[in-house]
């Protein structure tokens, strides 16, 4: 992070200097403008030059459309590829997404209706249930909810994947649509997990709150490096650990004794279903048109580890707030590196690779690298949990999101 910071201030220090150069410099030099990168301060040009740079900007929604439809991609075989599965993403949107609006389940659905005149008693109950939540649950409750609340951050990375992307916010293509559908869907987890907390009435809101706003304000790289196929592999990923990690909670909420947070959290998980496949089926379009591309990206993600998207995580105080609360996760087995493994292998038999054909023979093998790799996962992941299980190494963690009490 330190590093970041001070690479920011560099850059942006440079930049002041080279704006002062140039001011400092006007009389004396000729300076060409490029309609790629226009300067926005008037008073650095002459009006020959300013009305130069008027000639060659874009003026009407058809002239901006054609400058934003140029192609100047840093993948362009990937862009080609998925533009050519458009109807299949056309059609990914109407069948997979839900209906929008009236149809749709929304948040108030699973809350108390404070507008019925009853909405004491409804609370009173709704509170009831929420008080038999234990505090361990509730902590990956709200880790889980922060994660879901940070989606202004994901839908940005969704439109840095190349090809992929809403270039004018309401742009009418497949990608587009889909992009903004998603994101509609996803933005109802955060708030009934929210609200559902804000009036249970078991946490510090306050601290809650706190923690999302560090969160969305420092950020999140996958590592897509706004590759179309990066980003795909990513979102396989990462769905379906949230449908298990919201699916597990709903299984705990029930047990502890409160079915509205079971319902809700189920609910959630289920959209998260939806989402893992209609990605997942994104990329066997991909391996179908571009296997040796796929199995790249594929391989060299994988190389590392998927990074999880509340990395960043923060109250403000507590600085490994993201490894206590994957801690506490870990320890219900609510999402475990046993989970990570088999993710891996159901997206390995998913695509099919062992089976894959007419590849080169270096991407055969990054198939072999990938076949072998969920095994090695599940056996360090079992070493490892079985481990802390006789070692009973578990050590509890004091929150601010509960007042301080230890999960
Ligand atoms: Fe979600
Ligand atoms: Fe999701």
């Amino acid at each position: 992070m330190f590093v970041s910071i001070t690479l920011l201030c560099l850059l942006g220090g440079s930049q002041s200097f080279s704006n002062h150069f140039y001011s400092s410099k006007r009389s004396s030099l000729s300076l060409r403008v490029s309609p790629a990168m226009p300067p926005t301060d008037s008073s650095v040009l002459t009006p020959k030059e300013l009305d130069s740079m008027k000639a060659t900007m874009p003026k009407t929604k058809e002239d901006i459309q054609r400058e934003i439809s140029r192609d100047r991609y840093l993948y362009p075989k990937h862009v080609e590829v998925i533009r050519d599965f458009e109807d299949k993403v056309d059609s990914a949107v109407d069948d997979v997404l839900l209906e929008t609006g009236a149809n749709m389940w929304q948040p108030q659905d699973y809350l108390p209706d404070m507008e019925r005149e009853d909405w004491v008693e409804q609370l009173k109950e709704f509170r009831g249930k929420a008080g038999t939540v234990a505090d361990d649950t509730l902590v990956v409750l709200i880790g889980d909810m922060v994660t879901e609340e940070a989606l202004p951050t994901y839908q940005t990375l969704l439109n840095t994947f190349e090809g992929c992307d809403d270039p004018e916010g309401d742009t009418q293509n497949a990608w587009a649509r889909w992009s903004r559908g998603w994101t509609s869907e996803e933005n109802r987890h955060g708030d009934l997990l929210n609200k559902y907390l804000y009036l249970g009435g078991r946490c510090n809101m306050r601290k809650v709150e706190e923690t999302i706003q560090h969160l969305i304000t420092s950020g999140f790289n996958p590592g897509a490096a706004q590759d179309p196929y990066r980003g795909f592999v990513y979102t396989s990923f990462q769905e379906r650990a949230t449908k298990v990690s919201h699916g597990n909670v709903a299984k705990l909420a029930r047990s502890n004794g409160d079915d509205n947070l079971a319902r809700i959290c189920a609910m959630i998980a289920g959209d998260e279903a939806r989402h893992e496949r209609a990605y997942q089926s994104f990329c066997d379009e991909v391996i179908a048109r571009d296997p040796d591309g796929f199995i790249e990206v594929f391989s060299d993600m994988m190389k590392a580890q998927i990074v999880m998207p509340a990395a960043l995580m923060t109250d403000g105080a507590d600085l490994s707030l993201y490894d206590n609360f994957s801690a506490v996760a870990q320890k219900l087995g609510v999402y475990t590196a046993v989970d990570y493994a088999e993710i891996l292998q159901y997206l390995v038999d998913r695509w099919d690779l062992e089976h894959m054909t007419g590849i080169s023979a270096v991407s055969e093998e990054k198939r072999d690298f990938l076949c072998n790799l969920p095994r090695r996962y599940m056996k360090l992941a079992t070493r490892s949990m079985n481990k802390a299980v006789k070692d009973n190494s578990y050590e509890t963690k004091a929150f601010s999101w509960i007042n301080g009490r230890r999960a």
